[in-house]
């Protein structure tokens, strides 16, 4: 492997709760045969454009539940030549060897022949993948994400459901299958509609999964709201100028009616409305979500793209503190391109911030010096080299 180490002499933390000790991704994106060792060091991933550090990052991502930074789907994760040669039989794989809290737990997990999900292993079990998530916590900034801030609420109700998930990894389940009843819902009344008592069950549990999922993110903002209020004390902390909220008929609803009134109101309206379907539905899927700044209460759709930028950072940072206070597991951060763009003030605060962070941080970027000047320790891996090892293999494979 080529990877040059850089040591330079701060107060770093080196007993890090949680770090990926060793990697393997095999036929995965632009790797055929990818091998990293690491320590609890930061990993700083640096290289020409299109070399493959996000490629990286999103296997280390794979080590969690869900669809990876970039929420792919599992067959564009699999090795391609781009020249129309097909590779039948041949599937992504992610292995790893991960230190949590002091034990070191073997992680696979990849996609094979006649499965349509991936599949888990820890310590050569099969698993799924909520075990993983319970093992594991993984978070992630990448450009993408700062798109979604002028999307959507939907992309905002995803982006905070994922960081729910990361503290209680059953919430994406309760929201997957609040999702599939809806459907459902409408497909029942449509196909059967004479079948009154199967559509009554449908709604009841529909109602009690909108008031679980609702409890769910009124808790992340309350703890979120403390973390914030105790950061808040702390004038220098360059991240903490931030503020969240989540506001829907259906959180008021809740809050005044209380469950048991809740619930029979919503099924009232929505045996009124079986035959319009779901857009008349009140529920969690329809809950908006305001970040703004605490200070200026300026919203964060308004914001610069470089504030915007902050605001991001300040919420994962956030997040990490109440992952760490609350449930004493601080997550791993993968940082895709987060310092271009920076400004000097917050690109310090940020160096200073990982390398304190409890978990591993891993970082791309396209300049190798990029850190040079700032009193971080970190693992720093030239993937220009990877990715000419990568070339060579994958000719004598595919000649
Ligand atoms: N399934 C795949 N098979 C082979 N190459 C892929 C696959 N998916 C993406 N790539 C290639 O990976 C490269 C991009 O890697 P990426 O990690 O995004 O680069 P960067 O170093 O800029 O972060 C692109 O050249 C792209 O064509
Ligand atoms: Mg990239």
């Amino acid at each position: 492997m080529n990877t040059t180490q850089v040591n330079k002499n701060i107060n770093l933390v080196s007993n890090k709760q949680l770090f990926v000790k060793k990697i393997k991704a095999s036929y995965f994106r632009n790797y055929t045969n990818l091998e990293l060792d690491l320590s609890s060091e930061n990993v700083v991933l640096f290289g020409l454009n299109g070399v493959g550090k996000t490629n990286i990052l999103e296997a280390v991502s794979y080590l969690t539940s869900g669809r990876g930074i970039r929420k792919a789907k599992s067959k564009d994760l699999t090795f391609k030549k781009f020249d129309n040669s097909s590779h039948e039989d041949i599937y992504w794989g992610v292995h790893a060897s991960v230190f949590v809290t002091n034990k070191i737990f073997d992680i696979g997990t990849g996609i094979r022949k006649n499965y349509n999900s991936r599949l888990v292993k820890i310590n050569d079990e099969c698993v799924k993948q909520t075990e993983l998530s319970k093992l594991t916590k993984i978070s992630w900034i990448t450009p993408q994400m700062l798109l979604l801030f002028h999307s959507g609420m939907q992309e905002k109700r995803r982006f905070i459901d994922r960081l729910i998930n990361i503290a209680n990894p059953t919430h994406v389940r309760l929201l997957y299958r609040y999702e599939f009843l809806m459907k459902e819902r409408v497909k029942i009344i449509n196909n059967y509609n004479d079948n009154q008592m199967w559509i009554d069950a449908i709604e009841c549990e529909i109602i009690n999964l909108s008031i679980k999922i609702i409890e769910s993110r009124k808790k992340f903002v309350l703890d979120m709201k403390n973390i914030l209020f105790k950061s808040n004390l702390n004038n220098e902390d360059v991240f903490s100028d931030i503020y969240l909220e989540i506001n829907g008929k259906a959180e008021e609803l809740l809050d005044s009616l209380g469950e048991e009134k809740y619930h029979s109101q919503i099924m009232d309206i929505l045996r009124k409305n079986r035959n319009n379907g779901i857009s008349s539905f009140i529920g969690p899927h329809k809950s908006e979500i305001f970040i703004f700044k605490k200070e200026s209460k300026q919203e964060i759709t308004f914001c610069s793209t470089g504030e915007q930028k902050i605001m991001l950072i300040s919420l994962v940072f956030k997040h990490c503190d109440l992952m760490e206070s609350i449930y004493k597991k601080t997550p791993i951060l993968l940082l895709d391109d987060i310092i271009e763009n920076l400004d000097e003030i917050h690109k310090r605060a940020l160096f200073e911030k990982t390398s304190q962070h409890n978990s591993q941080c891993w970082f791309t970027c396209t300049n190798s010096n990029a850190f040079e000047n700032y009193p971080v320790s970190y693992k720093s891996i030239d993937v220009n080299k990877l990715q000419k090892n990568f070339s060579k293999k994958s000719e004598l494979k595919y000649a």
